[in-house]
């Protein structure tokens, strides 16, 4: 059973579907493209209760969550105390996510490189700090806020402002009951994620995440509008680097702290001239990060999982494609800002076979007809044997789809191949 709705989990509900060991998969509550490989279960991923009593009803045995919120909440501790194997952190392991201070503190106490910054729990404080501050400023609510809780200020208003919001107006709730003010790094963004069984990590390929809405980073931010793997900037020996310096170091720091990270451990890396700084650590599978990484994947997901969930790691040799993956999300009017929804899409079997569609946004009308559901609706995913192949595959095929207002980013990769 899959945990989530989204791109992420309908990559992670076709990665499980594939292996032989698999009978039925189950996702709660998924979307118009998991109900082509899987059961959609109509729960919210938050009702942790209600997916545990369905799980034993129908003798599910194995779990896998996607997203954060259910993840910080607990689940994966109610499933272990139901005796069902499930893939994800528990609760205190997933801290390293939901409070972004937890996290810099662990940083800071091992040594695990990040940006320089101060904690504030106090607004007159942190506001005082920030006016001796270099532009441009970071400043970062604490909990998790929906990706939407980190503020670059370029000018000092802005960053009041963004103070203001998280403590004084707290948009964030409880999320902003402390903030990080961080200095501002510039360099090159990537995506390491990694399996771990709380003794061995084993890093993922690479990848880049596009988090603004137009061609050339342009535009509002978003939930991500594409992403590559595996990324020229980011070789063999940088991955090695950072295995050795951030992932390995951060679970022996959990671990220290009396925590078994179990799970996937997502550094958000930042690499500069001189460093690789982690600007956050995440507790789950990226999105849309997995939808251009799991392709490539040649080895039995549901292996590696099992493995992560027993604490034998190392018995499983993971195996990846020598190729290229790129991901584009094909998005609503309006998004990220108010969108229609139900409109009808249109072209999803005139594709190649070899396009893969993940679905993000979307669901299954009774009349058969997949309509959209989201700001995200769509994520299509071309593979190849590199970069421009794979570019290629997916830009061909986009133009068969459509839906009223549909958009997309044409420049996802494109510096890999320019
Ligand atoms: P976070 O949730 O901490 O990863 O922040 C979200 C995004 O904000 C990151 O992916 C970066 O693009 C950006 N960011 C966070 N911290 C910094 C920093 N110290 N300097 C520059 N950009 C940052
Ligand atoms: N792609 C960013 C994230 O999953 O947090």
């Amino acid at each position: 059973m899959v945990i989530g709705g989204g791109g992420r989990e309908h990559t992670l509900a076709w990665q499980v579907s594939q292996s032989p060991q698999v009978e039925k998969v189950f996702v709660a509550p998924g979307n118009a493209g998991t109900a082509l490989i899987a059961e959609n279960l109509d729960i919210l991923p938050t009702d942790t209760k209600t997916l545990g009593k369905v799980a034993q009803d129908k003798g599910i045995e194995l779990v896998v969550i996607g997203p954060e919120v259910p993840l910080a909440s607990g689940i994966v501790d109610y499933f272990d105390s139901l005796g069902i194997p499930v893939f994800g952190p528990t609760k205190a392991a997933a801290k390293i996510e939901s409070s972004k201070v937890f996290a810099r503190k662990l940083m800071e106490k091992y040594h695990i490189p990040c940006p320089k910054g101060k904690v504030f729990s106090s607004y007159v404080e942190a506001r005082t700090y920030l006016e001796h501050q270099q532009l441009p400023i970071v400043v970062k609510a604490d909990g998790l806020a929906a990706g939407k809780g980190v503020i670059i200020a370029s000018s000092m208003q802005e960053a009041v402002k963004a103070l203001d919001d998280i403590m004084k107006a707290r948009i964030f709730g409880s999320a902003g009951d402390k903030v990080i003010i961080d200095e501002y790094l510039s360099g090159r963004e990537v995506s390491l994620i990694a399996f771990t069984d709380g003794k061995i990590v084993s890093p993922m390929l690479p990848a880049c995440d596009y988090k603004r809405i137009w061609d050339n980073n342009q535009g509002a931010n978003t939930g991500g509008m594409g992403s590559y793997s595996p990324p020229i900037f980011f070789p063999a020996e940088l991955i090695e680097k950072a295995t050795k310096a951030i992932l390995l170091p951060a679970i022996r720091a959990m671990a220290n702290e009396g925590v078994t990270y179990k799970g996937v451990l997502y550094a958000g890396l930042m690499c500069t001239d001189e460093e690789l700084l982690v600007l956050e650590f995440n507790c789950r599978f990226g999105d849309p990060e997995t939808q251009a990484v799991l392709p490539l994947l040649k080895t039995d997901f549901v292996d590696i999982l099992l493995a992560v969930i027993q604490g034998n790691l190392d018995q499983v040799k993971i195996e990846w494609s020598a190729g290229a993956c790129v991901g584009v999300v094909m998005a609503s009017a309006g998004y990220p800002g108010s969108y229609k929804k139900g409109l009808p899409i249109k072209g999803l079997n005139e594709v190649d076979k070899d396009l893969l569609i993940f679905h993000a946004g979307t669901r299954l009308g009774d009349n058969g007809i997949v309509y959209t559901n989201g700001g995200r609706v769509l994520s299509l995913a071309g593979a190849g044997k590199d970069m421009a192949e794979a570019r290629e595959k997916v830009y061909s095929n986009i133009p068969r789809i459509y839906f009223e207002g549909c958009h997309y980013r044409k420049d996802i990769a494109l510096r890999e191949i320019a």
